[in-house]
């Protein structure tokens, strides 16, 4: 990522002029190789997560550019009916650029099953269906150590 920036419009008050914005993330430049880590590090609400969405462009970033294996993300947009949202590329891309969750009943619908909740991005890729995405999710529980009975709750 180089110079990313998100601002967060705040609503201004009685006494217009201009609205002040929240330079939640305002100019950071860094790049992480191939099984690399980076730690970012900081107090509550200096921008971690803002900086972590902007990298995936689940929100689009005010400024800067993020790469990713070549490709400029930031680029990826596509302006319909006057908002900006995901071109194909940026939609296929997710398949390999995601958030893990710190707190699973943030991804997790607790009231989906396990194979519902294996199987779901399965099924919106395209990577299988029926009796193929069945077993599909049955070698990735057992894969991570999970008993395939466990597809039922
Ligand atoms: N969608 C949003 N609209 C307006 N302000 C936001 C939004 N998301 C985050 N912020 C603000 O941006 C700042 C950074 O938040 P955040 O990225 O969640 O911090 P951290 O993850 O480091 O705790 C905070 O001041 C927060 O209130
Ligand atoms: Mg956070």
């Amino acid at each position: 990522m180089h110079d990313l920036r998100v601002h967060f419009p705040t609503r201004s008050a009685l006494f217009a002029g201009p609205a002040p914005v929240v330079r939640a993330v305002d100019g950071v430049t860094s790049s992480v190789a191939r099984g690399e880590t980076l730690g970012v590090v900081g107090e509550s609400g200096c921008g971690k997560s803002t900086m972590g969405r902007a990298v995936l462009q689940l929100l689009r970033p005010t400024a800067g550019f993020v790469r990713f294996d070549g490709l400029e993300l930031t680029d990826l947009w596509r302006k319909r009916f006057g908002r900006y949202v995901w071109s194909e590329t940026l939609r296929e891309l997710r398949q390999r650029m995601q958030m893990i969750f710190q707190d699973p009943y943030a991804s997790l619908n607790p009231r989906m099953t396990v194979e519902q909740l294996v199987a779901e991005p399965l099924r919106t890729f395209d990577v299988a269906s029926g009796e193929a995405l069945h077993k599909r999710v049955e070698q990735l529980l057992e894969r991570v150590g999970m008993d395939p009975r466990y597809r039922k709750r």
